[in-house]
């Protein structure tokens, strides 16, 4: 199984993943500063993997500091979480990863337990959290792969892979999970400017796997869904927030916009902890802006005139409204996400949410003409080939979370929602 993490005898070896595809190089971590880095210039990337990197990070705080007494232990375990949290802001499971190898720490150190004792505890705890999130990517996989029918083309954006977790993968934890289960897949990767993880990650490690990947510039997903040519579309996510609003790589929001004028289900596949509970909306997540010169330059060569401006927007929110469902390990959550996802995190149950047009912020002409209602265009969905209908999302759908395990594929000849 392809791993970015590795951790021995008080090292963390990370896979960087700048220079992939053409080496493999790891590079070692002793310190907090060498994890905070690692993450901050993404030689580790993706939030599941930055999470169990950051709580190895905590491992190497608590190693460093065991020799002093409880106090000042404890303080030092609280700045370096502090610098740790920090070091990206985007992905929810970074925070809690490090705030979770805190709890454990506060609770050891309140039971008396020496620094040295509770070092070795936080190991276990960081081991635990790899193997967990290894655990809940095949669990997202066999509940995501009920949705994918066989032959199935699949866009993904970006890199929600085995290189963005501890293993196996979120949005391609499923793809892999289809494939084991003997369905003929292919993967439609976008390239993902301006880091380029679609071209450079994901299809490095669909390769390796021997699964059939073709790589697209991002500007290309529109004109294959409009020839047909695109069944679902799957991607990861760095935070979802309690209304069901996804923050995910640059592109994620016009994928799904294009998916849903298309009448193509788009899937988000995360696990629990990419869930926040305390983030109401999209609105409230923080989003990260990265150097522009990443968008002037490619590779150190400039593809842009010398000192023009630009922007580095790393993520953007795609509204809940335009997300056909979340699958995690719990199993498939559908509209009212706020109720579904209340569900799978054993949260009270909230009144629904309507997803509605002021999700959207689109009026009734914009809705029509989204839905090619008022144009001359072409009719995207006349294939005839096997494409899955998007179901309406405004439906509560009673499978949802409930029952994981009971849900089926949509059946082909569902009528799109297209009016969201
Ligand atoms: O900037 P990155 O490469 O860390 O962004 C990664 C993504 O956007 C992934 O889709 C997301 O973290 C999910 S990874 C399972």
């Amino acid at each position: 199984m392809i791993s970015p993490i590795r951790f021995e005898d008080g090292v963390l070896s990370l896979l960087d993943q700048r220079r992939l595809p053409l080496e493999e190089t790891w590079i070692s971590c002793r310190t907090v500063p060498d994890v905070v880095d690692a993450i901050r210039d993404m030689v580790v990337r993706g939030a599941p993997a930055i999470g169990v990197t950051a709580a190895y990070g905590m491992v190497l705080a608590a190693g460093a500091a065991a020799g002093q007494p409880a106090d000042a232990f404890r303080e030092r375990l609280e700045a370096d979480a502090q610098l740790l949290e920090g070091a990206r802001p985007t992905a929810v499971n970074l925070t809690w990863a490090v705030r979770r190898l805190l709890g454990v720490a506060g609770r050891a150190l309140d039971d008396g337990l020496a620094p040295g004792e509770v070092a070795r505890r936080l190991t276990d705890a960081a081991n635990a959290m790899f193997e967990q999130d290894v655990e809940a990517n095949r669990r997202i996989g066999r509940h995501g792969s009920l949705l994918v029918p066989d032959r199935a083309r699949i866009l993904t954006h970006c890199n929600a892979g085995a290189l963005a977790t501890a293993g196996y993968g979120t949005a391609l934890g499923i793809v892999r999970a289809a494939v084991e289960e003997g369905k003929e897949i292919t993967v439609v990767a976008d390239e993902t400017r301006p880091f380029l993880q679609g071209s450079r990650l994901t299809a490095w490690e669909l390769d390796k796997d021997g699964i059939p990947v073709e790589l697209i510039t991002d500007s290309m997903a529109g004109a294959l869904m409009a020839r047909g040519e695109i069944d679902l579309v799957v991607v990861g996510a760095d935070r979802i927030a309690r209304n069901g609003d996804v923050a995910n790589k640059i592109g994620t929001y016009s994928v799904a916009v294009l998916a849903r004028r298309h009448g193509i289900p788009m899937y988000v596949a995360a696990p629990l902890s990419t869930i926040d509970a305390e983030t109401p909306t999209g609105d409230d997540i923080p989003i990260e802006e990265r150097d522009p010169q990443d968008v002037v330059e490619l590779d150190g060569k400039a593809v842009a005139p010398e000192g023009v401006r630009a922007r580095h927007i790393a993520f953007d929110v795609t509204p809940a409204s335009l997300v056909t469902a979340i699958v995690t390990e719990e199993g498939v959550a559908r509209a009212p996400f706020s109720a579904s996802i209340g569900r799978m995190l054993g949260l009270e149950e909230e009144e629904p949410e309507p997803v509605d047009e002021a999700a959207d912020e689109l009026d009734e002409e914009e809705l029509a003409a989204l839905a090619g209602e008022d144009d001359e265009g072409p009719e995207p969905d006349t294939d005839g080939g096997a494409r899955i209908r998007e179901p309406a999302t405004g439906e509560p759908d009673a499978r949802a979370a409930s029952a994981p395990d009971e849900q089926v594929a949509p059946a082909a000849d569902d009528e799109a929602d297209r009016t969201g």
